[in-house]
């Protein structure tokens, strides 16, 4: 689908602020960005594009049905791609009620007002989470029945639903792509990944959960950006889209290269209490993005975890302007009282 205005929202997140740039560089396209900029969202990750001609960031709420309207009229607005979220698991297990607000009525809402906008296309980003969790074999395909386990996840199963039914009572001309773990830049540092290489920096503990041997299918944040703009582009209306790093690595795996990347000790790591309702395995069979839509990755895990400990250590002042107060707060609550079960070096 061609168009010359898209609404993002979440757009100073992570994987927001990556798409944000992403548009800008690679398309002519205005990109209007919505983003209520809670603790996960910084205007500091979307530097340079706050000037560009092309882009126009509002503040606000996807809950705000009123604005909403407002910013896709006042814009012209034909497209909307929703990456606004709650998305941490861990949150959302300390407290499920903002989740089912934005993830849930916050994806209704902007249904709801795009409809009546007569925007053109809806793209939501969702996530392979709402399959629920894999034994040793297999992968989820886009058919593999929707079995959240988290109140995250939980959430996002809502929203996907309430996308489906909008094409399919209304005809509303709907994609879904379902993505497993991304990183890269700009991600928070409560995600296992930049919490790792921000605690490895500053030889703090690194507090693996449970065992360490929970599975997650690594994708490079810039391929889940060339994903979410071809299933956008040309996506079947309806369509839902798995996308996937074909990158299974332990945590344990993850943790330790990590390490080996930044110089430290293996003697940093941590078991601590397990996440409660721990998904064990995620993996994706991305093989429709590449057959319908030609998509593939283009970053394997070592050249891209390898860009992204670089970024962090070249970006220091971006890290310590999103880990101030509040997050401070959430890592004590979150780690401070979790049991410690011992170090790498006891466990062997
Ligand atoms: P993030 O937490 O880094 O960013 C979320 C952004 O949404 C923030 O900028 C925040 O300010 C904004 N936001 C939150 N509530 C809002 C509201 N009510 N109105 C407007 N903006 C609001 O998340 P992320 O990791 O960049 O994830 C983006 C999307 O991708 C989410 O929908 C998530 O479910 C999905 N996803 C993430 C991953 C991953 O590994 N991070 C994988 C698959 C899918
Ligand atoms: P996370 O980055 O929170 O993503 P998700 O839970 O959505 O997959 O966690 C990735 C994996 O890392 C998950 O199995 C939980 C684990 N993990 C830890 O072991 N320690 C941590 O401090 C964090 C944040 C995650």
């Amino acid at each position: 689908m061609d168009c010359n205005t898209v609404l993002v929202t979440g757009g100073a997140g992570f994987i927001g602020s990556n798409f944000v740039r992403y548009l800008l560089a690679e398309t002519p396209l205005h990109v209007v960005n919505l983003d209520a900029l809670t603790y996960a969202g910084n205007l500091a990750s979307l530097g340079d594009c706050l000037e560009h001609p092309r882009h126009h960031f509002v503040k606000g709420s996807i809950t705000n049905a009123g604005l909403v309207a407002h910013v896709l009229r006042q814009y012209a607005v034909e497209g909307i791609i929703n990456f606004a979220a709650e998305s941490h698991v861990d949150r959302s297990i300390l407290g499920p009620q903002v989740f089912v607000e934005t993830n849930v009525q916050g994806t209704l809402t902007l249904l709801t007002e795009g409809r009546a906008a007569g925007i053109r296309r809806f793209l939501q980003v969702s996530t392979d989470e709402v399959y629920g969790s894999l034994g040793d074999e297999g992968r989820f395909t886009e058919s593999t029945p929707l079995s959240a386990n988290s109140p995250y996840s939980a959430s996002k199963a809502a929203a996907d639903l309430l996308v489906r039914a909008f094409h399919h009572t209304y005809g509303m001309e709907t994609v879904t792509t379902r993505c497993s773990n991304n990183y890269g830049p700009y991600q928070f540092p409560e995600k296992l990944i930049p919490l790792m290489i921000m605690n490895a920096l500053a030889d703090k503990p690194l507090p693996v959960y449970g065992d360490g041997l929970n599975v997650r299918d690594w994708l490079y944040v810039r391929d889940h950006c060339t994903a979410v703009w071809a299933a956008f582009r040309q996506g079947r209306p309806g369509g839902v889209y798995n996308i996937g790093g074909n990158n299974e690595k332990t945590n344990l795996e993850v943790v330790r290269t990590i390490l080996r990347q930044v110089g430290k000790p293996e003697s940093l790591i941590t078991f601590v209490r397990d996440r409660p309702g721990h998904d064990r395995r995620y993996a994706i069979d991305s093989s429709r993005m590449t057959a319908e839509l030609g998509w593939r990755p283009e970053v394997d895990f070592d050249g891209g975890i390898a860009a992204t400990v670089r970024w962090y250590l070249e970006h220091r002042e971006w890290l310590d302007q999103v880990s101030s107060g509040e997050y401070r707060r959430y890592y004590a609550e979150m780690y401070d009282r979790r049991e410690r079960l011992g170090t790498a070096a006891r466990l062997g």
